[in-house]
This record gives C-alpha cells, sequence and structure tokens, in this order.
C-alpha cells in the first residue's frame, strides 16, 4: 500500500472522530503523515500530544495538518471538558508513536495529561504503535504492559525492525505512517473488536504475482499487487498469529511489521518456500496469484528480435502449489496444518457464472476455504478495496461487502479463526 493509494480509500469513507495520540519519540514526525491521512480521507482528527511529543514537533504543524486545535494538558480549556469529551466522542485513538513510557502509563490507567484522561474515557477501538529502543521493547516491563494492554481488547501493533535512532537495529521502529493508517481505517470500518485469537498459531501467507522469466530481461507475469495476501498477513499478526509472508517480487508495498518475510520471483520459488514454511504452520493461506505456466526453456542471453515473424514460446506447467499443500496435508506431512485457504479470481463465462466456477474451483483444490473475487472493470487487482464472497467445504457460502483489503483480511481471518476452534 502506497502513501498516495491510501491517502483516499476508493472515494470518501464515512467521516468519524479521529483522535491521534503521539507521545515523545523522534519517531513523532511520522505522526505527521498519519495525521494527513486521516485528515484527507475525510475525517475529523484531533491531534494531542504529550509534552514530550512537542519536544519533536510544534503544536502549530499538528494544527495545520488537522486543522483543529491542539491541547495537551487537562487544564486548556477546561470550559469544554476536552479531557472527558474527546475519548468519549472519538470512533478511533491512535496513538503513534507510542511510548514505553505512554504504554506504562496506559497500561496504570494514569490520567496525568490529556492523552492519558483521553485512553481512560474512549470506549472506542484504540491501536498503539510503539516505537523505542529494542531493550526498551523487550524489557518485562514494557512486555507486561503490553499484554495488559492487549489483554483488555486494545490493539498494540507489532513494531518493525530495522535502523533505530543511532546506529544500532532491531525490533522496535515505528510501523510506516500508510499500515498504521490501514489498520486504523479498518477499526473504523470493522464495527466488532479485532479478537486476538490467533495466539499461539503458526499462519503461512503467499502473497503478490510469480515472475516466469524469457530471457534475462523478459518475463511472464501478472497484475496481481500483493495488497491482499499483505492485508491478511498484517492482520493475522495483529490477532496474536506468528506469521511468514512469502512474497512475490516487487510489489513496492510496505512490509508488514512483525511479519517474517521470504522474498521470492518464480513459481517454483515459491513452491520451494511453502514447503519449507508451512511444515510447522497452522494455517496455509495461498492469497498469491502464482503462474500456472512457464516458458519450456530459458535463453541465457537476451532474445534478440529479428527481422522475421516472432517464435512461438513453448509454455510447461508449473505445479499446483494449494493442491500441493492439501495433498502433503492429507498424507499427514503437515501435523499441524487444519487449515488451507485459497483465493480464486474469477470472471463469469457461458459456462457458468462467478460462483459456480469457484464452486468448482473449490472441490478441485481440496482446501477448507476459498476466497473469491469477481474481477474486470477495475475490481480486485490494483485497488485498495474489494469484495467476494469466503466458501467454505462444508457448503457455506459468505458474502464479503465492499470494504478495504484490511476489512477482507479481518473477515478472512474470522473463518480461519472459526475453523481453528470449531474443534
Ligand atoms: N495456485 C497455486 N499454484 C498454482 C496456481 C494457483 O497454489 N500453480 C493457487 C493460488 O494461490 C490460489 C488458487 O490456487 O489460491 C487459485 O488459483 P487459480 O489460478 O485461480 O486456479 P487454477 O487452478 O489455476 O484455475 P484456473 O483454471 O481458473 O486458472
Amino acid at each position: 500500500m502506497s502513501a498516495t493509494e491510501t491517502a483516499v480509500v476508493d472515494g470518501a469513507a464515512p467521516r468519524k472522530r479521529v483522535i491521534v495520540g503521539v507521545s515523545g519519540g523522534i519517531a513523532a514526525y511520522k505522526a505527521c503523515a498519519l495525521v494527513r491521512y486521516f485528515a484527507e480521507a475525510g475525517h475529523d482528527v484531533r491531534v494531542i500530544p504529550t509534552n514530550s511529543a512537542l519536544e519533536f514537533i510544534g503544536a502549530a504543524t499538528f494544527e495545520a495538518l488537522s486543522g483543529n486545535p491542539v491541547h495537551t494538558g487537562v487544564f486548556e480549556n477546561v470550559h469544554e471538558v476536552p479531557h472527558v469529551r474527546l475519548g468519549q466522542e472519538a470512533d478511533l485513538v491512535v496513538v503513534a508513536p507510542a511510548t514505553a513510557d505512554l504504554l506504562a502509563r496506559a497500561a496504570h490507567g494514569r490520567a496525568d495529561d490529556l492523552l492519558t484522561a483521553t485512553l481512560l474515557t474512549a470506549r472506542c477501538p484504540v491501536l498503539f504503535a510503539p516505537a523505542m529502543h529494542t531493550e526498551m521493547w523487550e524489557h518485562p516491563a514494557t512486555s507486561d504492559n503490553v499484554a495488559t494492554l492487549r489483554g483488555r481488547g486494545v490493539i498494540v501493533m507489532e513494531p518493525a525492525s530495522g535502523r533505530l535512532t543511532g546506529e544500532d537495529t532491531g525490533p522496535g521502529r515505528l510501523p510506516e505512517a500508510d499500515e498504521i493508517y490501514g489498520l486504523g481505517s479498518m477499526l473504523l470500518e470493522r464495527a466488532d473488536a479485532l479478537p486476538r485469537d490467533l495466539t499461539g498459531s503458526k499462519v503461512v501467507v503467499s502473497a503478490g504475482g510469480t515472475r516466469e522469466p524469457l530471457d534475462p530481461v523478459r518475463f511472464l507475469g501478472n497484475r496481481s499487487s500483493g495488497k491482499q495476501g499483505y492485508a491478511v498477513a498484517r492482520l493475522a499478526v495483529q490477532r496474536g498469529a506468528k506469521v511468514t509472508l512469502i512474497a512475490g517480487p516487487a510489489t513496492g508495498l510496505t512490509d508488514p511489521a512483525g511479519v517474517e518475510i521470504v522474498r521470492v520471483s518464480t513459481a517454483e520459488e515459491m513452491r520451494i518456500a511453502v514447503r519449507k514454511h508451512s511444515d510447522d504452520a497452522d494455517v496455509v493461506i495461498m492469497a498469491a496469484a502464482v503462474a500456472d505456466f512457464r516458458p519450456a526453456s530459458v535463453a541465457e542471453s537476451k532474445i534478440k528480435k529479428g527481422a522475421g515473424e516472432p517464435d512461438m514460446i513453448p509454455l510447461v506447467r508449473n505445479a499446483d502449489i494449494l493442491a500441493e499443500t492439501v495433498e502433503r496435508r492429507d498424507e499427514g506431512a503437515l501435523p499441524a496444518t487444519r487449515v488451507i485457504v485459497g483465493f480464486a479470481a474469477e470472471t463469469g463465462d457461458e459456462h457458468g457464472d462467478v460462483l459456480t466456477h469457484a464452486r468448482a474451483k473449490l472441490k478441485r483444490k481440496g482446501c477448507e476455504l476459498l476466497v473469491v473475487n469477481a474481477v474486470g472493470e477495475g475490481k480486485a487487482f490494483e485497488v485498495d478495496s474489494n469484495m467476494g464472497w469466503i466458501l467454505s467445504r462444508e457448503g457455506s457460502e459468505k458474502a464479503l461487502p465492499l470494504g478495504s483489503k484490511n476489512l477482507m483480511a479481518s473477515r478472512i481471518l474470522d473463518a480461519v479463526s472459526a475453523l481453528l476452534y470449531a474443534g
């Protein structure tokens, strides 16, 4: 998901009251982009920084970006009782960055500034995007505070890994603003809370298209953007799963924070990676658009156009990774794997409509769930929203109304979780 693509999610979202809390870390500058995304999507955004946050970014910047006044203390504008009203009226509170200190104060129910007072009065979804040094993130005090907050239904994102302030690297980086925005928007769309029901599960997700080389310069590929698979990986982490994302090339998407990413290019590389990582997986979700065929041979040097008509390119069949995973599971090679999910992008034709083709595909592939998208006319590929159905092997068919790919991912995981807990 790129910043420009997410800034407005496929048309105007209903205007909601969004509070962006900012605590005092160097990553506070990234909150500016986050405020902008919510404001550009048409929401009424109030920024509540802590006093320390204002050491990094001035109130004037947040006022200009949100179009609303900025206060930090409970003794400003007391006649409006903002320390109670802002939280009560909010549809979503996002705190980014959430420092170790802010998480500790929130976990202990402190109300010593406007942000923590707001967190106590809010009854809407609350999302924390932590940012701190690795030692602070991994300290048992912080782990306990995060567990306390998650136990109350609050979403605390996994921090990203990478370069921190200074020379050190490790988990503790603030997730990218577009990722936080995508998750926050999903919470606004999804009326019910996001459960942490995948804790202790391992989920393998494939995403994106594959590239089948013809020569050192050219390949056969497809239009898959990887957005739906990335969204599934992102949401599975937020629900507590350990997630491995097997990603096709060049999606240009932000890596979901807290996810192990394995990059592959061809269908065969994807097959090998899925085999390797699904050994102990509880759930395998094949969202990738895998090429069914590849050129029978790859030229060592660039194929020249020559003077005459072009040669035909002979193709050979690639393995069906999804069908193979089902087969391996059914043979007992994947003892932990309980739910396998396939995807189908379909158009209707003279042989039947989208659902007719999808039902046949579900039977053919043998997986527990099949996510079906109707494609064509701008639907499904390269856009941020999606709609479709989830079909189960048992015969249930659930419509997935139009919504963001993050919302769709959360609904897919609802269905996965229901099967995991069905016994
Ligand atoms: N898939 C796979 N390996 C392949 C092709 C597809 O694992 N070589 C998976 C995809 O990841 C997806 C599902 O199979 O989850 C459906 O893919 P699709 O291409 O629609 O299925 P096909 O069997 O190729 O059917 P069609 O005849 O419609 O192309």
